[in-house]
C-alpha cells in the first residue's frame, strides 16, 4: 500500500534512496502514521541490496516541527505508556545502513531528535534546531536530552532544553551538531552527493563502521575497542576486503559488491 505521509524514491542516485516527510501543511509534524510508515520504509530499504545509503528530508520550510501536538494533547500517562510510541523510534535506531538527514527550515522537538538519530546532518542555511518541549509543559521524549547533550555538550544542551530557544544553522555547525551548511537550493542535492560518495564504499565495511561508531556512545573505551577489533577482523572474511586491498596494490579502482 502507498504510504500517506512520506514519499519514497528508491533510486534517487545509484544505491541511494530518498525518503521525504510529506505533511507540509502541518510542517511535517510526526504523527503515529508518519512514524510507522517511516519505520516500515527504512526497514525495507535496510534489507534491499540495491540500496546502500538512505537520505531523509522534509521540505524547504520544515524538516519536521516535532511530534504531533494535536495528536497527544489529550492523552494521559496510561495512554502514552500503552501506545509506547517510541518503540518505533527504537526500530529506526537499529537501521544498519547509513541514514543522512537533509534539514531545511524547522527541525524542532521530535524533528530535531529525528535528525540527531540520523548518522549525519546536512543543513540548509535556513535550518533552525530546537527542543521547545519545555514551552508546552513536557521535555524531549525521543532522545533529545541524551543525543543533544552528547552532540553539543552539557551547557549548550541545557540552554536549548530549558529555554526552548532555537539555534541557527551557523550555531549548530559551530556546536558540532551538523556536518555542513549548504545554500537552500542545493541542500538536498549536496546530501545526495554525500550519500553517493558513501554508497561507493564497501557496504559491509560501511555498516560495521556505523555500528562501531555508535557503540562508542554506550560502552566503555575498553569494550568499544574490543568491539571495533572484532568487526575489523570480521571484515577479512569479505570479498570486498580482498578486492579493496588487491585493487590498491594493483593501482586500480576497486569494485565493491557488498560480499
Ligand atoms: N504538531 C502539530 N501541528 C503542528 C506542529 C506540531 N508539532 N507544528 C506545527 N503544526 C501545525 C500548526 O498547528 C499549524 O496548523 P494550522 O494551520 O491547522 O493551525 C501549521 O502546522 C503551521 O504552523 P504555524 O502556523 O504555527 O506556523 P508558523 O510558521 O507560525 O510557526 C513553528 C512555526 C514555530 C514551528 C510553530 O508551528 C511551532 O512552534 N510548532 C511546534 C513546535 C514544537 O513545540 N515542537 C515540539 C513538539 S513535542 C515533541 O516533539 C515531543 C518529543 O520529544 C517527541
Amino acid at each position: 500500500m502507498k504510504p500517506e505521509c512520506i514519499l519514497i524514491n528508491k533510486e534517487v542516485q545509484q544505491f541511494v534512496a530518498h525518503i521525504q516527510l510529506n505533511r507540509p501543511r502541518e510542517l511535517n509534524a510526526l504523527n503515529t502514521l508518519l512514524m510507522t510508515e517511516l519505520r516500515d520504509a527504512l526497514q525495507q530499504l535496510d534489507l534491499d541490496d540495491s540500496v546502500r545509503v538512505m537520505v531523509l528530508s522534509g521540505n524547504e520550510k520544515a524538516f519536521a516541527a516535532g511530534a504531533d501536538i494535536k495528536e497527544m494533547a489529550e492523552k494521559n500517562t496510561v495512554d502514552m505508556y500503552r501506545e509506547d510510541k517510541f518503540s518505533v523510534w527504537d526500530a529506526i535506531r537499529k537501521i544498519k545502513k547509513p541514514l543522512i538527514a537533509a534539514v531545511s527550515g524547522f527541525a524542532l522537538g521530535g524533528g530535531c531528535e529525528l535528525a540527531m538519530m540520523c548518522d549525519m546532518i546536512v543543513a540548509s542555511e535556513t535550518a533552525q534546531f530546537g527542543q521547545p518541549e519545555i514551552k508546552i509543559g513536557v521535555i524531549p521524549g525521543a532522545g533529545g536530552t541524551q543525543r543533544l547533550t552528547r552532540a553539543v555538550g552539557k551547557v549548550r544542551a541545557m540552554e536549548m532544553i530549558l529555554t526552548g530557544k532555537f539555534i541557527s544553522a551557523d550555531e549548530a555547525l559551530q556546536a558540532g551538531l551538523i556536518n555542513k551548511i549548504v545554500p537552500v537550493e542545493l541542500y538536498l542535492e549536496e546530501t545526495i552527493r554525500l550519500a553517493s560518495e558513501i554508497a561507493r564504499m564497501p557496504p559491509l565495511a560501511v555498516k560495521m563502521a556505523k555500528e562501531s561508531v555508535l557503540k562508542a556512545f554506550d560502552t566503555s573505551l575498553e569494550d568499544g575497542l574490543a568491539y571495533e577489533r572484532k568487526n575489523f577482523y570480521m571484515l577479512f572474511s569479505s570479498k570486498d576486503q580482498k578486492e579493496g586491498m588487491k585493487a590498491f596494490i594493483e593501482k586500480r579502482k576497486a569494485e565493491f559488491r557488498g560480499e
